[in-house]
């Protein structure tokens, strides 16, 4: 980006998903420790209001790119009219992301194929079009947005978290293949937090959303310490770390069950569940994970 000399930025930050929750604090945090924003979601009224704030509080530099991260050609248009106004991107935050609850069967098909090329497709196509140039330049930090989900099967949103199994693999793998290359990457696993992700997903009424939920601005405050201090994998919140660290020792269909008992609605209960997973409740089940 364009820059002051008399104020030179601590670099450029690219965040998708800015224009709420996470993301929006991201952008925040960003400002506030002197980097210019490039800011992507599809409100661009929201984006605008963001950049302004940006502008007048911290005295950075904010650029809006409305985009709508489902279609495919997003990615590419992006990056272009990125290289087209000279902006070089030193961290990437692949945040903007979204669920839906309910028996995948029923699933809308537009909507559920929109979320994985979100999810999935388009946080992939963007740490390949960004990645290289960081590795190029020899510094860089990519945060790619996971979730305690990535760590189990979640019956009810099957796709959701298998999306994250994804974001978590992928970012594990790809921090060891830049290894040395001056540049990070980073998956942050939040666990069930205050946003508009739950409304939008239907998730109010689930187990997982109806206890105690983190505040966004914390999740992002973690991720940034995380991000800046180059850690491959960032759980968010002391309980959530708490919870996640029997998964490994637990079979994949208890997890499973666990899972869907957190993401259950009312109207979910009539939902046939095989029989071994209603059997009563076993001791040491309280440390099954609430994604
Ligand atoms: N909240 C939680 O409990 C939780 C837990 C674990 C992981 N996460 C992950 O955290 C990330 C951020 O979610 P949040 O909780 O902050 O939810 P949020 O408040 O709903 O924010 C989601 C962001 O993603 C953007 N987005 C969604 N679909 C998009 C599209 N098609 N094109 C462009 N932007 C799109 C939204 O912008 P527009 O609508 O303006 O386009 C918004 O800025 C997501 O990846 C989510 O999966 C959330």
């Amino acid at each position: 980006m364009a820059q002051d000399s008399s104020h030179p930025a601590a670099g450029t930050a690219l965040i998708t998903g800015a224009s709420s929750g996470i993301g929006h604090e991201f952008a925040l945090l960003f400002a506030r420790s002197g980097y210019d924003l490039v800011l992507v979601a599809r409100n661009r009224s929201v984006l605008d209001g963001l950049a302004s704030q940006a502008r007048d509080e911290f005295g950075v530099q904010a650029f809006v790119c409305p985009k709508d991260l489902s279609v495919q050609t997003a990615p590419e248009e992006l990056f272009r009219e990125l290289q087209q106004q000279g902006i070089a991107v030193d961290v990437l935050i692949n945040d903007a992301g979204f669920a839906m609850q309910g028996p995948f069967v029923e699933n809308e098909l537009t909507t559920l194929l929109n979320m994985l090329q979100v999810n999935i497709v388009t946080l992939t196509h963007l740490t390949r079009l960004f990645l290289p140039p960081m590795i190029e330049r020899g510094r860089g930090k990519v945060l790619n947005m996971a979730s305690i989900g990535s760590y189990m099967p979640g019956p009810l949103m099957a796709a959701y978290f298998a999306s994250k199994a994804y974001v978590l693999s992928f970012s594990e793998a790809l921090s060891n293949e830049v290894e040395g290359t001056g540049v990070t990457i980073t998956a942050l696993c939040p666990g069930p937090t205050r946003t508009r992700f739950a409304a939008r997903a239907k998730l109010t009424d689930t187990r997982a959303f109806r206890g105690t939920l983190m505040a966004a601005a914390d999740v992002a405050q973690e991720g940034f310490e995380a991000l800046m201090k180059g850690k491959t994998v960032v759980i968010t919140g002391f309980k959530y770390r708490m919870q996640l660290l029997p998964t490994p020792l637990v079979p994949r269909r208890l997890l499973a069950h666990f899972a869907r008992r957190y993401h259950e609605t009312p109207s979910d209960q009539g939902v046939t569940a095989p029989s071994w997973a209603t059997a009563p409740e076993r001791s040491g089940s309280s440390h099954a994970a609430q994604p």
